[in-house]
């Protein structure tokens, strides 16, 4: 039986958030914003073991008792996203055939429901699958006026979200070589490799706290939940 592992980059500074320290650390009703990621990774019965990958220079991890079964932290984290996921798959105790799950630490709000329809849609698949929402508006291409050149059909178009699920070999060697700056997601890399990942729903909920203004979400959405 194939084990399931989620593995958590957090190793980015945050520039676009702007705050002194991470984002991932910031408070989020009571707990550092990153704490309420872990714990809805750690409540899917299936996963074993929720690893994140922090900077080897972090000067925050350490300062809050995260109190979490099933985690792990990996001091490993890299110049880039991708690189912080490669380098935390080189460093997971795992077997080739375990299916590792990629999910973003700035992605709070994930619910324990998303994971369990992603790992249910993706089963034994044999190339994996990611979280995504297909487009819902009506989306436009801009000419280098900002002026509408046309407008794209939404069919079939999908925003990647994360987790992101694949084997661990596969993952692994789909991440090693040149190129790695211009990889934003696992499944970009597994395309890259040959691929084609599933599409699962997710929900509109697992945003990226990206910008300040995406905090006030972030604590409604968490808030809400717990009543
Ligand atoms: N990440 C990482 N290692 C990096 C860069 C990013 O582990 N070198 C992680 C972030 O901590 C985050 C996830 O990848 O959980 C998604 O990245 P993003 O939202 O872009 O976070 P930051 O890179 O921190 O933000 P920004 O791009 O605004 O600097
Ligand atoms: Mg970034």
């Amino acid at each position: 039986m194939s084990r399931y592992l989620a593995l958590v980059p957090a190793a980015g500074h945050g520039s676009r958030f702007g705050a002194p320290s991470p984002k991932q650390y910031l408070q989020l009703n009571g707990k550092p914003l990153m704490w309420h990621t872990l714990r809805a990774l750690a409540a899917v019965a299936a996963i074993d073991t929720v690893a994140v990958v922090i900077s080897p220079n972090d000067e925050w991890f350490d300062d809050f008792d995260w109190d979490l079964p099933k985690l792990q932290v990996l001091r490993v984290g890299g110049a880039s996203r991708a690189e912080s996921v490669r380098n935390g798959l080189d460093a997971l105790d795992c077997a080739a055939d375990d299916w590792v799950l990629v999910h973003d630490a700035a992605r709070c709000c994930l619910s324990a429901d998303a994971v369990e329809r992603l790992l249910a849609e993706v089963g034994d698949d044999p190339v994996g699958g990611l979280l995504a929402l297909p487009v819902p508006d009506t989306v436009k291409r801009a000419d280098a006026e900002r002026r509408v050149a046309v407008t794209v059909s939404r069919a079939d178009l999908w925003l990647a979200q994360t987790p992101q699920m694949f084997r661990h070999g596969p993952l692994r060697q789909a991440l090693q070589g040149a190129g790695l700056d211009a990889i934003t997601d696992e499944a970009s890399a597994i395309e890259r490799s040959g691929g084609k990942p599933l599409l699962v729903e997710g929900d509109a909920q697992n945003f990226k706290v990206t910008y300040p203004r995406d905090l006030a979400l972030a604590r409604a959405v968490l808030a809400a939940r717990k009543d």
